[in-house]
């Protein structure tokens, strides 16, 4: 008999769109960390660091389109129930929740923070969408220094999802990492070892 904690499972992994928007998804995150430029207004808008931020600023409004995909899927698909206890299944969808909220709020403080600070928003593409908003210098200034925070947050907060994913796959030994990678990859490091805890 299964036991009272445990969920039921409907699916047991993801599609390759959505595995594969997942990994773009987080290439893009540890790529926009690594290229956030700090220090003074000045020093950030100096021409000398134009690709950098432009740079930045292209791979984090990449992030906020393959969210949108995302968003679109999962409303249209719901999400993917794995058989774990009730307990994990909250933390893990309190974790998702908030990365998902992180996932628009770092990019959207940027934008609306840099438009309010009296800059436009540059991709390295060449477009430029300029400040749709009348300046509010210190409330530009202080939505930065949000952005900055939530930056580091979403990076703490996905390297603690990761760890729980690896958890998942070599300690409880279930299937949650399993459904989140493509076939190739599974078998390579192991997949014969997954198998169903319900
Ligand atoms: C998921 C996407 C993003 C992540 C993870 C991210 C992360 C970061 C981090 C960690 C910093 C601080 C770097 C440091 O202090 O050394 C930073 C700064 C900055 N980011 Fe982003 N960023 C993202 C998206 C964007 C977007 C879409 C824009 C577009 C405007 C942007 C514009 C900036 C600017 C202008 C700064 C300097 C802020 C200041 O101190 O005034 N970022 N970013
Ligand atoms: C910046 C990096 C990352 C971000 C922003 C991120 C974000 C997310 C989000 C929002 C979900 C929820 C999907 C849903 O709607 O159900 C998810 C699921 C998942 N992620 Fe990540 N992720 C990142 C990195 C990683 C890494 C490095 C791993 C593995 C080592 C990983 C493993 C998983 C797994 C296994 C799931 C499915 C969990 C489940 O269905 O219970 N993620 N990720």
């Amino acid at each position: 008999m299964k036991p009272a904690s445990m969920t039921v499972r409907t699916l047991t992994s993801y599609g390759a769109l959505v595995q594969t928007l997942h990994w773009l998804t987080a290439i893009l995150v540890v790529l926009a960390f690594a290229t956030g430029l700090g220090g003074s207004e000045l020093r950030i808008y100096a021409t000398a660091h134009d690709f950098e931020r432009q740079l930045h600023e292209t791979l984090g409004v990449c992030v906020l389109v393959l969210l949108a995909l995302r968003l679109y899927w999962r409303i249209s698909s719901g999400r993917l129930r794995i058989a774990v206890s009730h307990w994990t299944d909250f933390a893990s969808a309190a974790v998702h929740t908030s990365l998902y909220l992180l996932l628009l709020f770092v990019p959207l403080t940027a934008i609306v923070g840099a438009w309010l600070e009296g800059h436009p928003l540059t991709l390295v593409t060449g477009v430029v969408l300029p400040a749709p908003v009348p300046a509010a210098h210190s409330l530009g200034a202080t939505l930065a220094s949000v952005h900055t925070w939530l930056g580091d947050a979403i990076v703490w907060l996905a390297g603690m999802h990761a760890m729980a994913g690896l958890y998942h796959h070599y300690i409880l030994r279930d299937q949650v990492l399993a459904s989140m990678l493509p076939r190739w990859l599974l078998q390579r490091i192991g997949g014969a070892a997954v198998r169903e805890r319900a």
